[in-house]
């Protein structure tokens, strides 16, 4: 009786062709997801250097010691349909030399923290007032009363060459205030 002798397979090898359109297969949709992501990371790039622009308001010697002044200005961050809500403005108060003899600035956004309107500086009485629906704010911008849930919204500054700048704010809301801080 005759045995048949089965041999155990035989590892056949890839066939390099199939091996080769398969790294192509890979290589291929490794570059097309690139590609496919390259206006998304742009997107990204181009939102957080629009982000940051900081507007010249003036020499600082302009501002006198203890007083609040209004500075009006196109804000740099404005979308076309932004209309005249892009003429906004900050106000700033010069608080004396700080640490090191360094100016110290109070600069607060103009729109109120209860709902946005824009608030109006009274020297009279020292008070920043809503004219929506009567929120008061100090002199430093804290909450005095009304339904705004804290204080103004504050801005940050800086002072280059003697120049009094500060970095164009977006419209603060209770989400996404412009300082943390207050
Ligand atoms: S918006 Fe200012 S009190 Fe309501």
């Amino acid at each position: 009786m005759d045995h048949e002798i089965i041999q155990p397979p035989t590892e056949q090898p890839h066939p390099p062709r199939r091996v080769f359109f398969r790294w192509l297969t890979s290589a291929a949709g490794a570059v097309a997801a690139a590609l496919v992501s390259v206006p998304f990371v742009g997107y990204l790039f181009q939102q957080r250097k629009q982000s940051v622009h900081w507007v010249a308001l003036g020499k600082v010697a302009e501002f006198p010691f203890g007083e609040t002044r209004t500075v009006a200005f196109d804000n740099p961050l404005r979308q076309p349909w932004d209309g005249v809500t892009a003429h906004t403005g900050v106000f700033v108060r010069r608080e004396g030399p700080g640490e090191g003899a360094v100016d110290r600035f109070l600069v607060f956004a103009v729109n109120c923290a209860h709902l946005g309107c824009p608030v109006s500086w009274f020297p009279q009485s020292g008070l920043f007032m809503c004219p929506c629906h009567g929120g008061v704010y100090y002199a430093n911008g804290q909450r005095a009363s009304g339904p705004p849930p804290r204080g103004l919204f504050h801005c940050e500054w800086r002072v280059v060459d003697g120049n009094l700048e500060v970095q164009a704010p977006h419209y603060p809301t209770l989400h996404d205030t412009l300082d943390q801080t207050t």
